[in-house]
C-alpha cells in the first residue's frame, strides 16, 4: 500500500460502506496490510498532537514538508533531534519511538534501497564510502558522508527545500564549500537538485512493491554465525519470541571464539518490516545490533557493536531454522597442507557424509547445527576446494604457506578521550589476513587465496620523522595482542613537548610467525581529537 493509499484507506472503506457499493468478497480478499488502519489512525494523530503546531494537516490528511519525505529509521529519529535542538520541538520519548516507528513503516525505505550504504547504517569505522556519484558527492559529501543523502527520498522541490535548510542554518556553507571554484546556491537549487529528484525521488517502484510484500513476523529458532573483529568466529542459536508491534525478546545461546559457552538476553524493534534493531547483554557487555532481514524474512545479515564503542564489533548471518538449510560458514576458513587442522562447519540442518577435496578427514562430532572434524590435506590441489555434508556444499583454502599479510584497515583512526571528559575514547581494531600467492607464485595476481585471519603479534611505531620528532608512538596509545589500538587521554599532556595533546601519526605493524620465518605488514593510523557531534548516520 502506497503511503497516498494508506491515507485515503479509511475514507475508501467509510466510502463502502456508505455507499454499500463493495461487495463482502472484495473486503475479505484483501490480505491484512502491513500497517493497519487503527495503526495510521493513530500515527498520523502522533503527528498532529506533536508536529502540527508547525507542519499544516492538509485536507488530504498529509503533513506540509512531513509526508513527501522517506528515510531510515534513524533518519527520523535524527530529523526529529534536528527539531528539538533547532526549533524547540517538545516531545516525550515515547511518542518519539513510536513516531520513528510510524515514519519509518509508512515513509521507509526498501531492502534494496538502503543496500548500497549499509556501512554507514552499521557505522562501520574506517571505511571508504562507495556507490556514490561524483557529481554530487563533490556538493554534498564533504561535510557529512553520502549516506545521509542516498538514504532519503523525496522529490526536487523537497530536495531544494532542504538545499534553503541548509542555506538558512548554515549561513557559511558556501564559503565552507569553496565557493570561488563554483556558485555552489546555485548549482544546489538547480541542477544538484534535479539530479537528486531523479536518482532518489519520493515514489520508487522498489518501496511500492514492498509496502505490499509480506512482512515476516521474526519469532522463531535462529541459527546465528557471526565474526567479531579482533576476536575470532562464535556461533549459536537465537529464540526469537514476539512481544507485540514488531518487538521481539530475543534469548541467545553461542559458543564464544575462545570455544566457551556463552548466554543472554536482548530485545529488538523492527522498523520497516526488515531494519531489525536490537539491544543485547552478553557476560556483561552491552551491545547494539543494526541488521535487515533478506525480502523473505527468513535470514538476516549486519553489524553488532558496544554500546559504548560503536567501532568495536563485527558482522552476524542469522538463519531462520524452520525455512533454510546448508551450510553457513566454515571455521577456519582454510587448511594448511600437511598440518591437521581443527574444522568446525557451521550452518542449519546439515546431514549425510562429509567430506574434503584433497583432505582426510575424520568426524568428531555431529549434529544438525554444526559438525567438528580433523582434516589433513598432503597440499594438492592449492586453492579453493569443496567442502561437503551431505548435499550441501561450501569452499575451503588449501595451501602451502601463507606468503603475505594484509592489514585491515588500511587507514585508520581512533581518538583521544575520557582525560575527565564525556566523550569515550574511539579505538581502532586492526586485523591481519593472511594470503597465499597461488598456483602461479605471482603476488597480487587472480589466483592468490585469501586464508582469513592469521595469529600475528602487533606493534606501532611513529609514521614519520615528523611523528618522531614529538615521539609519537611513546604517548598516543598502545595496541593489544588482539590488534586493539587504545589512545590515550584527551587534553595537554605536559610530557610533551608544547604540552600538547596525545594525538599522534602512527603505523601498525603486524608480524606472522612461521617457525623461523618472519611476514611483515603496515597500516597507517591516524590518533587524533574527539568528535563532538556523534549522529547515528555520520
Ligand atoms: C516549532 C516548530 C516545529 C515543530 C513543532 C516541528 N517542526 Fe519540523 N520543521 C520545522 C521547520 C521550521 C522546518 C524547516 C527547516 C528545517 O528543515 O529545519 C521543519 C522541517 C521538517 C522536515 C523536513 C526536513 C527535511 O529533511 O528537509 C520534517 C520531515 C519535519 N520537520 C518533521 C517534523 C516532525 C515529524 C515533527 C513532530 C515530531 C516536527 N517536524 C515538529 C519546524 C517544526
Ligand atoms: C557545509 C556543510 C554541509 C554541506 C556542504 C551539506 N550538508 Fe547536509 N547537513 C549538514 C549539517 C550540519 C546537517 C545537520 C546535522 C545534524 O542534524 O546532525 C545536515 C543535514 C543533512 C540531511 C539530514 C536532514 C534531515 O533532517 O533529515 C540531509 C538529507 C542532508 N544534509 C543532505 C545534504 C545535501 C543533499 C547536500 C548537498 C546539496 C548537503 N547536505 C550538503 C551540513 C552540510
Amino acid at each position: 500500500m502506497t503511503l497516498k493509499n494508506a491515507l485515503f484507506m479509511p475514507f475508501i472503506l467509510f466510502l463502502c460502506f456508505y455507499l454499500s457499493a463493495c461487495s463482502q468478497d472484495d473486503k475479505k480478499s484483501m490480505a491484512e496490510p502491513n500497517v493497519t488502519d487503527t495503526e495510521i489512525q493513530a500515527g498520523r494523530m502522533l503527528i498532529s498532537d506533536n508536529c502540527s503546531g508547525c507542519h499544516m494537516e492538509m485536507e488530504d490528511h498529509t503533513f506540509s514538508r512531513i509526508s513527501q519525505i522517506r528515510k531510515t529509521p534513524e533518519g527520523w529519529d535524527m530529523n526529529i533531534a534536528r527539531m528539538m535542538i533547532f526549533h524547540g520541538l517538545e516531545i516525550s520519548s515515547e511518542d518519539r519511538k513510536a513516531l520513528v516507528k510510524f515514519l519509518s513503516d509508512t515513509q521507509g525505505l526498501a531492502p534494496s534501497e538502503t543496500l548500497a550504504h549499509r556501512d554507514v547504517l552499521e557505522r562501520k569505522h574506517n571505511i571508504i564510502e562507495q556507490g556514490t556519484d561524483p557529481d554530487l558527492a563533490s556538493m554534498c559529501a564533504r561535510c557529512h558522508t553520502y549516506a545521509r543523502v542516498a538514504l532519503q527520498r523525496r522529490d526536487k522541490t523537497e530536495w531544494q527545500n532542504l538545499v534553503h535548510m541548509h542555506l538558512g542554518q548554515w549561513a557559511s556553507i558556501e564559503y565552507q564549500m569553496l565557493s570561488r571554484e563554483r556558485d555552489w546556491r546555485a548549482d544546489a537549487l538547480g541542477s544538484v537538485a534535479e539530479k537528486l529528484g531523479q536518482m532518489y525521488p519520493l515514489k520508487t517502484a522498489a518501496w511500492d512493491e514492498w509496502q505490499n510484500t509480506e512482512w515476516k513476523d521474526m519469532s522463531g529458532e535462529w541459527r546465528i554465525v557471526g565474526h567479531e573483529d579482533g576476536r575470532g568466529d562464535f556461533n549459536g542459536t537465537m529464540r526469537i519470541t514476539t512481544t507485540g508491534n514488531d518487538t521481539y525478546k530475543v534469548e541467545y545461546d553461542l559458543v564464544s571464539p575462545e570455544g566457551t559457552s556463552v548466554t543472554g538476553m536482548g530485545k529488538s524493534i523492527v522498523h520497516s518490516g526488515y531494519e531489525w534493531r536490537g539491544a543485547s547483554e552478553l557476560q556483561g557487555q552491552k551491545y547494539r545490533e543494526i541488521w535487515a532481514a533478506s525480502k523473505d524474512g527468513n535470514s538476516m545479515t549486519g553489524r553488532f557493536f558496544q554500546k559504548d564503542h560503536s567501532e568495536r564489533g563485527g558482522n552476524i548471518i542469522a538463519w531462520r531454522k524452520s525455512d533454510t538449510k546448508g551450510i553457513m560458514t566454515i571455521v577456519p576458513s582454510s587448511l594448511k597442507a600437511g598440518v591437521e587442522t581443527e574444522i568446525t562447519i557451521n550452518g542449519v540442518d546439515l546431514s549425510g557424509d562429509v567430506s574434503i577435496e584433497g583432505a582426510k578427514v575424520t568426524v568428531k562430532s555431529a549434529t544438525a547445527d554444526r559438525v567438528t572434524l580433523t582434516a589433513t590435506a598432503d597440499g594438492t590441489p592449492e586453492g579453493q576446494v569443496k567442502i561437503t555434508v551431505g548435499n550441501d556444499v561450501s569452499t575451503l583454502a588449501l595451501y602451502t604457506e601463507v606468503d603475505y599479510l594484509k592489514v585491515t584497515p588500511e587507514y585508520g583512526i581512533s581518538r583521544v578521550g575520557g582525560g575527565g571528559g564525556v566523550i569515550p575514547k574511539v579505538h581502532a581494531q586492526f586485523e591481519a589476513t593472511g594470503y597465499s600467492v597461488g598456483p602461479d607464485g605471482v603476488q597480487g595476481t587472480q589466483d592468490d587465496i585469501n586464508l582469513g585471519s592469521v595469529p600475528v603479534t602487533w606493534s606501532v611505531d611513529n609514521y614519520n620523522e615528523a611523528a618522531a620528532a614529538m615521539d609519537d608512538a611513546k604517548y598516543a596509545g598502545e595496541i593489544t595482542s588482539s590488534g586493539t589500538f587504545i589512545p590515550a587521554e584527551a587534553g595537554p599532556n605536559k610530557m610533551r613537548k608544547y604540552s600538547t595533546n596525545n594525538a599522534g601519526d602512527l603505523k601498525v605493524i603486524a608480524t606472522y610467525t612461521d617457525g623461523d620465518r618472519n611476514l611483515t605488514a603496515e597500516a597507517h593510523l591516524i590518533a587524533t581529537v574527539q568528535r563532538w557531534n556523534n549522529p547515528p548516520i555520520m
